[in-house]
């Protein structure tokens, strides 16, 4: 239905505040700058950004953003201030969808938490497709259908005191990260949707540090911090029949052939994969299958449309969206929190780089082969002025105890970023997001750069 403008209606001289009356199953797609600030408010109906519910009368401020106000219903949206795009579209068909796929997850969910066998798990699904074929948001909107569910059942809700499911999302896309800073990968426990405006839950994030915003750089590494991570959250799993029945939920990057087909195939094997939701791509849907029924497990491969309202985001944008992310890590996404820039010894930590050694003699190769560089090889670097501006993880763990497999198996603690080197004073500038002593003495780095 055609929007009204309050303005008008009231006959004041406001020309900012609209009204929309969405039917049943469309959604209002918004576009707002980050230079910009819009507010919506559901003034009667259902409506969800992205799987979270609006609250009647309850108003969301929304800057930076690109999303869509969908109502399964019926709903009147009030929108105020001026968005760069705002447009009605029908989105039964890519809707539905994601709520059929998201059915079909719970009705494994409660099978795994009724079973009484210790090796069924709920439902570990992968979400892959193009770059902006919407993957994000189909995590976003799965995980938080899971945590809307009243899904539990019996003495199991009782005893742990949940009322609904609190799935692990996975994010393995190091370039455009949504939990995490760029070059990471991360799994975190998601217990309550995922709010249009605070974004994911940031709480106990189990976080790896990359260093590069392609897995391409080292595709090596990227599989041991997967493998890593997927042994942690096998872990968590065994210890905890909530956790094993809630699943996986996992992102991917947008790079579905050559080697980035090859980082698919690690993924759904190293975590143990069971449904691989493919968003509008019908060669890597085939290959999967194809793939899948090769080996002769039951991984299930699922064909999701893609939304008409996704948007597409250029190299530059990308980039951009990089250096926001790292700079919302810092000083947070209102500029709410205070970093905190210190002057190091060089000599009180070691800065490490993975890959870049020689492989192996030729001799010991091969007739024809050539050495490559280890890709896992694990190398000091030296206190130079070519650390500034380089982002660097520091890793958790026992500075005594670490040694260099713990470079490629550590989880990451948090991130500093390197202003300045003063190689004759022995003293290394970094920016950290929070006084003290780092956690570790040891920093990873790879070819993420930042400018404060
Ligand atoms: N239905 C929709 N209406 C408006 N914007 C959308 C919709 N679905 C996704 N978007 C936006 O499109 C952009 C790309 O979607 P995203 O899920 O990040 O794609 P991908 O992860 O596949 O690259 C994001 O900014 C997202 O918020
Ligand atoms: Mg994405």
């Amino acid at each position: 239905m055609a929007p009204s403008s309050d303005a008008a209606a009231d006959g004041e001289p406001s020309g900012d505040v609209m009204t929309y009356h969405l039917k049943a199953e469309h959604e209002l797609r918004i576009e707002v700058d980050f230079d910009r600030q819009v507010t919506v408010k559901l003034l009667s109906g259902d409506a969800e950004i992205f799987g979270c519910e609006l609250p009647k009368g309850g108003a969301k401020t929304l800057s930076g953003v690109k999303c869509a106000i969908f109502t399964w219903h019926a709903a009147q949206i009030q929108i105020v201030g001026k968005p760069d795009a705002c447009y009605e579209a029908e989105a039964s068909a890519a809707m539905r969808s994601y709520l059929n796929l998201h059915t079909a997850l719970e009705e494994r969910r409660k099978a795994a938490v009724t079973t009484t066998s210790p090796t069924t798990k709920g439902p570990r699904v992968l979400v892959v497709g193009n770059t902006d074929a919407g993957k994000s948001t189909v995590c976003k909107i799965l995980c938080s259908y899971a945590c809307r569910a009243d899904a539990m059942h019996g003495g199991v809700a009782a005893a742990a005191g949940h009322d609904h499911w609190v799935p692990v999302f996975v994010d393995l896309d190091v370039g455009q990260n949504s939990v995490t800073p760029p070059g990471t990968i991360c799994a975190v426990p998601v217990d309550a949707p995922v709010d249009p405006v605070d974004g994911w839950p940031g709480e106990a994030p189990l976080v790896y540090y990359f260093g590069h915003a392609s897995p391409g750089e080292n595709a090596a590494h990227y599989k041991a911090l997967v493998e890593s991570m997927a042994r942690v959250l096998a872990q968590r799993e065994t210890d905890d029949v909530l956790a094993r029945a809630a699943g996986l939920v996992v992102n991917t990057m947008g790079w579905t052939d050559g080697l980035g087909y090859d980082l698919l195939l690690h993924a759904i094997s190293a975590l143990s994969i069971d449904i691989v939701a493919v968003i509008d791509h019908d060669k890597l849907t085939a290959q999967l299958k194809a793939h899948v029924g090769s080996q002769g497990g039951d991984v299930q491969v699922v064909k999701l449309p893609k939304s008409g309202g996704v948007v597409t985001r250029d190299t530059n944008f990308r980039k951009r969206a990089r250096d926001r992310m790292i700079r919302s890590y810092f000083y947070g996404s209102r500029s709410e929190l205070n970093p905190c820039a210190s002057a190091i010894d060089a000599s009180s930590f070691k800065v490490f780089r993975v890959g870049g050694g020689a492989r192996a003699p030729n001799t010991a190769l091969p007739l024809g082969a050539t050495s490559r560089m280890d890709p896992l090889r694990v190398a000091p670097l030296p206190m130079t002025r070519d650390l500034e501006r380089c982002v660097l993880g520091v890793l958790h763990g026992d500075n005594a105890a670490l040694g260099d497999a713990d470079v490629l198996s550590k989880p990451c603690a948090g991130i500093v970023c390197v202003t300045e080197v003063d190689a004759s004073r022995g003293k290394v500038h970094i920016l950290q997001p929070s006084p003290g002593s780092l956690p570790s003495k040891l920093l990873l780095s790879g070819t993420m750069r930042w400018n404060d």
